[in-house]
């Protein structure tokens, strides 16, 4: 049954809407690292959704921990003193799983909210303490943190930035991968006039780049050095993607701030949270009368229902053992893509830290068909895959379950999505 009818007024996201009217690809069933569509087609979702069906789909203990919730409180809010008992459980949780003792939780609705909770705390923290003219933020090319106020202007996609007038600022961006301009653009605003750098541990949605060996470790202690916040955006990195808790610990670093969704639930309900060091949250814990507020909080932050989810999600990690498989599995995934870089397509592989890769076609392909990541998207539609396009190529991040199997459905139906694409450009 088709479910679509043209003219349907949703409108999606990242999306041009002219093409995508009744051409929905509508998916109706998720079961395990596979889903299906309205035509009853079986796809692997070799993306896990949007970077976040760590477990995969289809999880009865979710399910059952949601439902539990929503009859028992179905909905209450955290403003003031008013407090919800998943809430303070998965706050608990997530502090004592974090790489800095001691550190405070807050939780908004996704990665872009807790993205701006991150921009705003860093401003406020140094407002409170004496710094007021600490505001600059500073982020990296090809960085995404999400399509909010702050994270549209800290991100480094710069189509992402176009036609939207004046974005907060000051902002300013560095090269992903040279620690050396990152100290160079702090000296240069003055480290008295900067706030915080955001950086993600492996650039996501930016096209799943690597950060060169030394990189993160340096510009840790580059922000340390000159009293800059470093704030880890592990909303794709966290939750075992990159074999760790929260991705960043993967490196000897003790962030101010980490900020995360997706995989808290597993994509099942919209929650983030932002971790921040006890050293940053310190001016509104002081418990002294006229302690500043931080006057700033959504109305779904720590909802029981999403924080049920978390919990439910946390215990799914615990007992199946899926954090470590990030590591475990980056090594299979890369070897599973290596054949690719000899394909006429293609022109470069990018895989081999964490459970996701982006695979590039190469610059003559473009150069003749600017939609040609569109169509190598359908290609792999055709063989069965579902994938991410990128600015320049396709990427995955599958379910932390997918095993063999799914490997071996990556490493046979690419090279065959490729030569189906380089029929249709013939
Ligand atoms: C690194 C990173 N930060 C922030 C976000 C924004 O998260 P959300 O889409 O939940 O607002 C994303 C989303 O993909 C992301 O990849």
């Amino acid at each position: 049954m088709v479910t679509e009818q043209p003219g349907n007024p949703l409108w999606h996201p990242f999306a041009d809407m002219g093409a995508v009217d009744g051409d929905r690809m509508v998916i109706t069933r998720g079961e395990g690292s596979y889903v299906w569509d309205d035509q009853g087609t079986r796809y692997f979702d070799a993306t896990a959704s949007l970077w976040y069906a760590n477990f995969g789909h289809g999880r009865e203990e979710i399910t059952q921990a949601v439902s539990e919730q929503l009859r028992k409180l179905d909905s209450y809010n955290l403003f003031g003193y008013y407090a919800n008992e998943p809430a303070l459980r998965l706050a608990e949780r997530v502090s004592a799983l974090a790489p800095t003792p001691g550190s405070k939780v807050f939780f908004g609705s996704g990665g872009a909210d807790v993205i701006d909770t991150a921009a705003k705390v860093a401003r406020a923290h140094f407002f409170h303490t004496g710094r007021p003219e600490k505001v600059h933020l500073i982020g990296r090319t090809q960085g995404y943190h999400g399509t909010h106020g702050f994270g549209t202007a800290v991100g480094g996609i710069a189509a992402n930035a176009v036609g939207f007038g004046p974005l907060p600022g000051p902002v300013s961006h560095v090269p992903y991968d040279s620690a050396e301009e990152l100290e160079a653009e702090i000296v240069g605003v003055g480290a008295d006039k900067v706030a915080a750098f955001f950086c993600e541990p492996v650039i996501g949605a930016g096209g799943v780049l690597l950060p060169p060996d030394g990189y993160i470790e340096a510009v840790a202690e580059i922000c340390r050095r000159h009293d800059v916040l470093f704030v880890a955006d592990c909303v794709i990195a966290g939750f075992g993607r990159l074999g760790t808790w929260f991705g960043i610990d993967r490196w000897p670093v003790q962030p101010d701030m980490i900020t995360v969704a997706k995989g808290i639930t597993g994509g099942t309900i919209p929650l983030g949270a932002l971790i921040v060091a006890p050293r940053v949250a310190e001016p509104f814990f002081t418990g002294k009368p006229g302690a500043p507020i931080l006057r700033h909080g959504a109305t779904y932050a720590g909802h029981p229902v999403a924080c049920a989810a978390g919990n439910a999600t946390l215990d799914l990690y615990e007992r199946d053992g899926l954090i470590p498989r990030g590591r475990e599995l980056e090594k299979p995934l890369a070897d599973a893509l290596a054949g690719l870089a000899g394909h006429p397509l293609v022109g470069e592989v990018r895989a081999g830290l964490g459970f996701l890769a982006a695979v590039d076609l190469a610059p003559e392909v473009f150069a003749a068909n600017a939609g040609a990541v569109g169509l190598w998207q359908r290609a792999a539609r055709e063989e069965g895959l579902l994938m991410r396009p990128l600015a320049k190529g396709l990427a995955m991040s599958p379910p932390l379950i997918a095993g063999d199997t799914e490997l071996d459905l990556l490493a046979t139906g690419l090279p065959r999505s490729l030569d189906r694409l380089a029929k249709t450009l013939a």
